[in-house]
């Protein structure tokens, strides 16, 4: 056991890719030193068949959370019983209406031009009490048919994640959810229950949201449900020490951080393996589809050139992608029996080099980044097929600005035009990539940040019944799908 862990110091360039969360850091300013070339990038550059989305999450847009039959999910608990952990906490249950709303909502992707939407069933929508023999619930299940096929109707290819950080709180209650290996049969329960409900017209699954962060932040930190750790208090999550944007737990539903989030990403890596076996071998043929997982990571690179920088930014990407990428390929995981997840790395992250400060492409604006973490899956896993499932920009929710001058968003565009060059840039390096989902199509409820971020593509009129107005990238974002000229971001 190493009780003087030493740390190595990396070099982290962050690209904001597949993951909303790995984007916090994020601000709203962009360098313009980020290269011009980078704006040159058309819809014609993008195979013809090449997918264009928009992203959401159940728990984050649907609202109605005790209605239509529903039952409490782990973030409905989190949010009753530690409302002063969650901004907006009393805005969580209605989100932005979305349940209700959804014939407003296709008719915006409609308009947007997009092709696919990713959106997440609520497991406690279907199965109230998480598991089958508590029932299933059919008003959610008439609500993602009519979902699906008013999609389908519109000429929208529905993309469905399974399970999106939203657990039914009565599987928790039970036994533990994740930490028990009784959560594996119950999420091949509810997998199968997805494909023979909707499998004749959800040809794309992904099984679990971002398993690193669900192990992490539940069972390391403690700042996501269950909110379990065991972590002395003044342990800063994000921000720094002196001042701390959020801190960790608080510890006070048990937990043990050196263990918890591993056998908790075991489950979540037998979880998934069951249920796309299943898939395979009882829809597949049959339904024609594909199955997948959302893995969230950043492009980690070295401080410096020595030996041990290199070995920490591996480190760093090791306990990122490969703690799931690795048993997909059938690799023994080295053997770790340190103090918890994130010491076991013996890596630390920066965005300082020599007492400077790196800049905004440490925060989440390095379309560079996306390239090469989008090279780096290719020679180092087998080239997979991959979906960048959320990329996307937040600005921060700043009620006192006119309205005409919160739909002006230069920099959404900004970043969307650069990364989208970027990721062109991938595809013709023979990256397999196959789609592109913004993240995300609405200002959304942004978990423990509440309604404080606006990521969205459209603006929401919070005051004014969660009114959808769009801004100007979702007009440049329509317009890049729909032209082939040379577009450019405006500022
Ligand atoms: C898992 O849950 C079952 C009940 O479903 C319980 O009997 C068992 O002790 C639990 N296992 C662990 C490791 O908590
Ligand atoms: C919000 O906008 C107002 C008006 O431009 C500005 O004075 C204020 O500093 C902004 N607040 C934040 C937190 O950025």
């Amino acid at each position: 056991m190493a009780s003087t862990t030493k740390f190595f110091r990396v070099l982290i360039m962050v690209c904001a890719i597949m993951a909303s969360i790995a984007c916090w850091t994020a601000q709203a300013t962009i360098p313009d030193s980020d290269g011009v070339e980078e704006l040159d990038v058309t819809r014609s550059d993008f195979p013809s068949d090449f997918t264009f989305g928009v992203a959401t999450s159940a728990a984050q847009t649907e609202g109605s959370a005790r209605e239509g039959g529903r039952g409490p999910s782990t973030w409905d608990h989190r949010v009753d019983i530690l409302p002063d952990r969650v901004i907006n906490s009393d805005k969580f249950s209605t989100a932005i209406d979305s349940y209700t709303r959804y014939k407003e909502d296709i008719n915006i992707i409609k308009h947007l031009g997009v092709n696919s939407y990713r959106f997440s069933i609520s497991w406690s929508r279907l199965l109230p009490k998480g598991s089958l023999s508590g029932g299933i619930n059919q008003e959610g299940v008439d609500h993602y048919n009519s979902l699906i096929d008013e999609l389908i109707r519109n000429g929208i290819k529905p993309f469905v994640t399974i399970l999106h950080f939203d657990l039914p709180q009565a599987l928790e209650e039970k036994y533990g959810g994740y930490l028990n290996r009784s959560f594996v049969t119950d999420f091949e329960d509810y997998s199968e229950l997805c494909f023979k409900l909707f499998g004749d017209r959800v040809k794309n699954w992904f099984t679990i949201n971002e398993p690193t962060v669900l192990a992490v932040y539940g069972y390391e930190v403690g700042i996501a449900p269950p909110g379990k750790c065991s972590l002395k208090e003044g342990v800063c999550v994000i921000g720094s020490p002196e001042n701390c944007l959020v801190p960790a737990g608080p510890c006070d539903f048990g937990g043990d951080s050196s263990t918890e989030p591993y056998i908790v990403a075991h489950n979540l890596i037998l979880a998934h393996a069951t249920a796309v076996k299943l898939y395979k071998e009882k829809y597949q043929v049959q339904q024609k589809g594909e199955i997948g997982i959302v893995l969230a990571s950043k492009y980690f690179v070295p401080l410096s050139e020595s030996q041990e920088d290199k070995a920490a930014a591996e480190r760093l990407f090791d306990f990122n992608l490969g703690w799931f990428m690795e048993p997909f390929i059938h690799k023994t995981p080295p053997p770790s029996e340190k103090l918890r997840y994130s010491l076991d790395i013996s890596a630390e992250e920066t965005c300082m080099k020599d007492e400077l400060f790196l800049g905004s492409n440490c925060e989440g604006h390095w379309p560079e980044g996306l390239q090469k973490l989008m090279e780096y899956m290719k020679e180092k896993y087998q080239s997979p097929k991959i979906y960048v499932s959320e990329n996307g920009l937040y600005t921060r929710r700043n009620d006192s600005l006119p309205l005409a001058d919160q739909l002006k968003d230069p920099e959404r565009i900004s970043y969307l035009v650069r990364h989208l060059y970027r990721l062109n840039k991938a595809i013709k390096n023979g990256v397999n990539v196959k789609g592109y989902f913004y993240w995300a199509l609405f200002d959304d409820f942004e978990w423990g940040m509440g309604f404080s971020d606006r990521y969205g593509l459209y603006y929401i009129d919070f005051d004014h019944n969660n009114r959808r107005i769009p801004k100007l990238s979702a007009k440049w974002f329509k317009d890049f799908l729909e032209s082939n000229i040379v577009t450019r971001a405006s500022s």
